[in-house]
């Protein structure tokens, strides 16, 4: 599937079940090369990074099966600690296996990762404190050749930037270290909360995940059990979003409510009418074209720098004239000269995004550049006047578990070729 072909002028609304996580579903993937046992893993949502991750697993010597939405991996066998170049590049999450493998093999040899383009995406973080745990570390021609003399050593970390994949490597990498480890300005994401339950009903010893100091005491062993990965908060974000723009209502089932509190708030600024329980959400736009919002993005529990694209669009099409401000990276804009050819009015000065809303944006051959921006022109195609031609969507399936099919469940005419 490579491109897509929306009809415009679409209401959407109706009922819409809510997938796992991508990104607490790959973290914990490849946390399974830590525990040479069976692991139950359910709720996996079915994306290309999430079968990327199963390949790079099985290439190492795992044995997976799977059924639906469940797995059951086995890493005993694994006797592979180089993973292959043309999977390493596909996906950002890729850098989260450096770690275990280097736990469970002493060494490990990996390319750098690939993932979306929104900005530089360094991994100095990864690196630098997985030296301070006593990780040799030397970079050659693309390269990272990791590894520890004897064992990892529990320390104190205090992260220069708030990073989620910096706090996850240094999860793995402490959870069967010697002694105590510290990570100080810790990411708090649902997604860190996730794998630290994963990995403490396995035996680890990780408390204070969820606030930015972490605190894991290394265990000499982890063994198999099971773990349901939680909903994503993002996929959720993006339905809402659809109902919004269009002046729809919708039901976002097997959500959780919880991790979207900032989006939650500015969707209610923009004039949604919001309601939640245990796993759900409903939001009703009462037919009403939504207000302006201004946003920052900012680590957990900010606002989301995921939602970012999804907010654009809305703003775009909103009353009023608003700014937002992408704090987290540099890059996440490649998406908005596409809203601007559908008839968007938005202007971008450093790192803030300045939209004065329109009645209408207006169908055009655009194409996609990133995950989250992919979604977005999706949803600018739903509600544009016309036919909108949409290239470049495999970004789509890597991140938004049957994406077209769950809109045309609400109202959406999208085809693909
Ligand atoms: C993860 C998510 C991504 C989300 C992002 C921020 C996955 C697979 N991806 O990405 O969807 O947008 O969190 O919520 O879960 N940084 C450094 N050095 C490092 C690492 C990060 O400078 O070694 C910087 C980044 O350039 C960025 C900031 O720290 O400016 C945050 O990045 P980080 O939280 O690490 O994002 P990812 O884990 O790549």
């Amino acid at each position: 599937m490579n491109k897509l072909y929306i009809e415009g002028s679409k209401k959407l609304q109706g009922t819409v079940v809510i997938s796992g996580s991508k990104n607490a579903a790959l973290p914990i993937l490849f946390m399974t090369i830590l525990i040479p046992e069976t692991i139950k893993i359910s709720n996996i949502p079915e994306l290309t990074d999430v079968s990327i991750a199963i390949k790079l697993l099985k290439h190492l010597g795992a044995k997976i099966i799977q059924k639906k939405k469940t797995l059951w991996i086995n890493t005993k066998s694994i006797n592979i600690f180089c993973p292959p170049y043309y999977l390493m590049k596909k996906i950002r999450a890729s850098i989260w296996i450096l770690a275990p493998l280097l736990v469970r093999f002493r060494k490990a040899k990996i390319f750098f990762p690939g993932g979306c383009k929104i900005g530089s995406r360094p991994i100095n973080l990864h690196l630098k404190n997985l030296s301070k745990l006593g990780v040799k570390i030397i970079l050659r021609n693309n390269c990272i050749m990791a590894s520890v003399d004897n064992f990892l050593k529990g320390t104190s970390i205090f992260m220069e930037k708030v990073s989620v994949g910096a706090t996850i490597t240094m999860i793995s990498a402490a959870v069967l270290a010697k002694g105590l480890t510290i990570i100080e300005n810790a990411a708090q994401e649902p997604e860190i909360v996730d794998l630290s339950e994963f990995l403490n009903k396995l035996g680890a010893n990780i408390k204070g995940a969820g606030s930015n100091k972490i605190f894991i005491i290394g265990v000499s062993r982890l063994f198999g059990g099971s773990h349901k990965i939680i909903p994503d908060r993002i996929e959720t974000g993006t339905f809402l979003i659809a109902a919004a723009i269009s002046q729809g209502y919708i039901l976002c089932k097997k959500t959780e409510p919880k991790h979207l509190k900032k989006v939650l708030t500015k969707l209610i600024q923009s004039g949604a009418q919001i309601k939640t329980g245990k796993n759900w959400i409903q939001l009703d736009m009462r037919n009403k074209i939504p207000k302006s919002v201004n946003i920052s993005t900012s680590p957990y529990p900010g606002f989301p720098t995921d939602m970012q694209p999804q907010f654009t669009l809305l703003n775009s099409i909103a009353q009023g004239k608003s700014t937002i401000q992408e704090n987290i990276f540099e890059n996440r804009f490649l998406y908005v000269d596409q809203l601007i050819k559908m008839g968007a009015k938005i202007k971008i000065k450093k790192k803030s995004i300045i939209c004065t809303g329109v009645r209408k944006l207006y169908s055009n051959n655009i194409s996609s550049s990133d995950l989250r921006g992919s979604a977005t022109l999706v949803l600018a195609g739903c509600i544009a006047i016309g036919k909108t031609e949409l290239s470049n969507v495999y970004h789509l399936n890597r991140g938004y578990e049957s994406f077209s099919r769950k809109l045309n469940k609400l109202g959406a005419n999208i085809q693909n070729t």
